[in-house]
């Protein structure tokens, strides 16, 4: 699809939206997950080793210490690796005591009367990507235990799933299988409770069956493609894959594209501000992916940027596209195009973004920016502070670097 056909169908996208929006409210809870929700979680600090109560308490006290409470980082969430490898006698699963010494309801007791909340991990399948039990065929049995603890989050991984492989693989191998069944399965176990405990739903089949085009009726947010591993092509390629379909995200139901890798020592400072920049805009969940005991301060300055966070939490929950301006090459699949825009509430985000393109200087007319007309806008650069007020903005960004422009009438 060209950019320009790209664009007229955005505005569909958005009504699609709405359509969509309203059958959520219709299957979970139509409260949860109005914008993409924001926290902490345990897999990229330091995979089953921070599933523990210790990481838990400790992040959650640094929420209200760096002031990221504040800002609206609340859950926090476990990933696998939390519960013992056998289900109870009831077939009940079973918080590992050596990790949970407490057990999980006085951890999320806890993080209640701080204002936080508690989210889970778990499988579709038989066992988690790691091997500890899933939920396939106790799908309404693990809903109960979660209410019963009073978790508000869980996220439902795809991993010993059914596949024409026999055992299943740890991975199913065939792609085309459909993945559906299994998330309205839980879908419904979490129905079935929300009376008494409202969960927030992440769907995690890594962007099988097109998963942005049906999530919203049976989750909150969904991943859309395979893990961030930490690296630049993973920011790249998520990235990438989110700029094709972002007409699919809106309040109540979010493109996921994964959990952040700030702060954890491997990109740059610049290519962290795309990471989160890109992940900011686009709508995704913002859920930070450091041990926040060992956080640079250059990581946290990004990560606690409240006009990105603003930009993301925004009511409209209209994820940030590509535009191609007037003479600017065409967009290369795979590839991070360098212009962005989205519209917000009170006016329009543009990003120029010099990933796959380059760095150097980049212009736009506001008159060619997607919900803008011609006319003086006021503009602030997120990261830097710097304003301006014109019917065009310059900036230059260096390679792998990213420019992020609120745009308001004047
Ligand atoms: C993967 C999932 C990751 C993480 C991991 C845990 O399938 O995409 O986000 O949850 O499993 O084993």
């Amino acid at each position: 699809m060209s950019v320009s056909t790209l664009l007229k169908v955005v505005a569909i996208g958005h009504l699609m939206g709405l359509v969509l929006s309203s059958t959520i409210e219709r299957r979970l809870n139509g409260t949860l997950g109005r914008t993409p929700h924001m926290g902490w979680s345990s897999w990229n600090v330091a995979q089953c080793d921070a599933a523990s109560e210790r990481y838990a308490m400790d992040t959650a006290h640094k929420f209200i210490d760096l002031g990221l409470k504040d800002l609206g980082y609340t859950y926090v969430n476990i990933d696998d690796c939390w519960s013992t490898k056998q289900r109870d006698g009831s077939g009940n699963l079973v918080a590992d005591p050596n990790k949970w010494p407490r057990g999980i309801p006085a951890v999320v007791n806890d993080l209640h009367n701080m204002g936080l909340k508690f989210g889970l991990y778990g499988c579709a399948g038989e066992k988690t990507c790691a091997s500890f039990p899933g939920s396939w065929g106790h799908e309404v049995q693990d809903a109960q235990l979660l209410a019963s603890w009073g978790v508000d989050f869980w996220k439902h991984d795809n991993c010993f799933t059914p596949c024409p492989v026999n055992p299943p693989p740890q991975t199913c191998p065939d792609t085309g299988v459909d993945t559906r069944p299994w998330y309205g399965k839980m879908r419904d176990a979490i129905q079935s409770v929300a009376g008494t405990k409202e969960i927030l739903f992440n769907l995690c089949n890594w962007g099988r069956n097109e998963v942005w085009t049906w999530g919203a009726e049976y989750g909150h947010s969904w991943r859309m493609e395979v893990d961030n591993w930490g690296d630049w092509a993973s920011v790249v390629r998520i990235g990438a894959t989110a700029s094709r379909i972002a007409e699919f995200s809106g309040p109540g139901g979010f493109n996921d594209l994964d959990m952040l890798f700030v702060g954890n020592g491997v990109l740059t400072e610049p290519q962290e501000r795309v990471h989160f920049g890109l992940w900011a805009i686009a709508k995704s969940p913002l859920v930070i992916g450091a041990d926040l005991n060992k956080i640079p301060a250059s990581s946290l300055k990004i990560l606690r940027n409240k006009d990105l966070i603003d930009i993301n939490q925004d009511e409209l929950g209209i994820a940030a596209s590509i535009f191609q301006p007037p003479n600017a090459p065409a967009p290369v699949r795979g590839q991070i195009y360098p212009y962005w825009a989205g519209q917000l509430s009170d006016g329009v985000v543009l990003a120029f973004v010099a990933a796959s393109s380059g760095g150097g200087k980049f212009s736009v007319n506001f008159a060619d920016v997607p919900g803008l007309k011609k006319g003086v806008y006021r503009w602030k650069e997120v990261y830097s502070g710097q304003e301006g007020t014109g019917e065009a903005v310059s900036f230059n960004v260096a390679k792998d670097d990213i420019a992020i422009f609120k745009a308001t009438s004047t």
